[in-house]
């Protein structure tokens, strides 16, 4: 049987994408198809979550079933939409692959060629939603027991420093737990598998077997639920 242990629980996830715009036809994005974000989403309304998705670009066949989802594009409206929903979750998970920079300036007009070869993009840096939530849960608005869940996506493998550059985010973000996932050589982006560990605040330290991203998720929802207080949901 499925466990039901998530009844109840409001669990909000960032999926997908984030793109940001150098002019009317152009962008600067990344390549998450929002699969890991949506199989989350599926397995934690099918242990009875009561689950929003908020979703930049995705390559999924299908969104998930029983779910809210909210679509946005860049790293500031996820920041906005996140930032918001937080203070009615229980759980926020950021799946979502989110740009660091954004072009400094929109171009009205399609960037025509020139005579003078490429011009160089300016760019500034976009919110750490994940810090900010953090911050926010810090000084009291979003509540104090919200559980914060972070990805990481490292280039390399375990000997490569995979592991060590996820202890390190783990520390810099102040989530409760972090999935670290290797990426690059067709790893974990657009795949419909995955694999890693999941760090928590406390230390421990799990290996996540390869497998599928639904697999990965139960998981990760296993780890959750050890960290939602008693009362909470069902
Ligand atoms: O979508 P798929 O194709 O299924 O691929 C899944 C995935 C590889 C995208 C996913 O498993 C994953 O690793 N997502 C996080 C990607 C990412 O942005 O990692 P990061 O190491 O750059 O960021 C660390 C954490 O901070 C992440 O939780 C990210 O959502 C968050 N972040 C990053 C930048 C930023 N400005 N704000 C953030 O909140």
């Amino acid at each position: 049987a499925l466990p039901y242990d998530l009844a109840g629980v409001r669990v909000l996830i960032s999926a997908g994408g984030t793109r940001e715009p150098l002019d009317p036809v152009r962008y600067l994005g990344n390549h998450s198809s929002g699969k890991q974000g949506f199989a989350l989403a599926r397995a934690a309304a099918q242990r009875g979550a009561s689950v929003t998705v908020v979703a930049g670009s995705t390559a999924d066949p299908g969104d998930p079933a029983g779910v809210q989802i909210v679509r946005i594009s860049t790293a500031q409206e996820l920041s906005e939409e996140m930032t918001k929903r937080a203070a009615d979750a229980d759980v926020v998970i950021m799946a979502a692959a989110v740009a660091d920079f954004r072009p400094i300036a929109v171009a009205d007009a399609k960037i025509k060629k020139g005579d003078q070869g490429p011009a160089p993009i300016e760019l500034t840096t976009n919110p750490d939603i994940l810090r900010g939530l953090v911050d926010a849960r810090d000084d009291g608005r979003i509540p104090s027991e919200t559980v914060i869940v972070g990805f990481a996506a490292e280039t390399g493998d375990e000997t490569g420093g995979v592991l060590d550059h996820g202890r390190a985010k783990l520390a810099r973000k102040g989530c409760d737990l972090l999935v670290v996932n290797a990426v690059g050589d067709g790893k974990a982006f657009g795949t419909e598998d995955n694999t890693g560990w999941l760090l928590s605040a406390k230390g421990d330290e799990t290996a996540l077997p390869f497998g599928s991203k639904t697999l990965m998720s139960s998981r990760i929802l296993d780890e959750v639920r050890q960290l939602v207080p008693d009362g909470r949901g069902a």
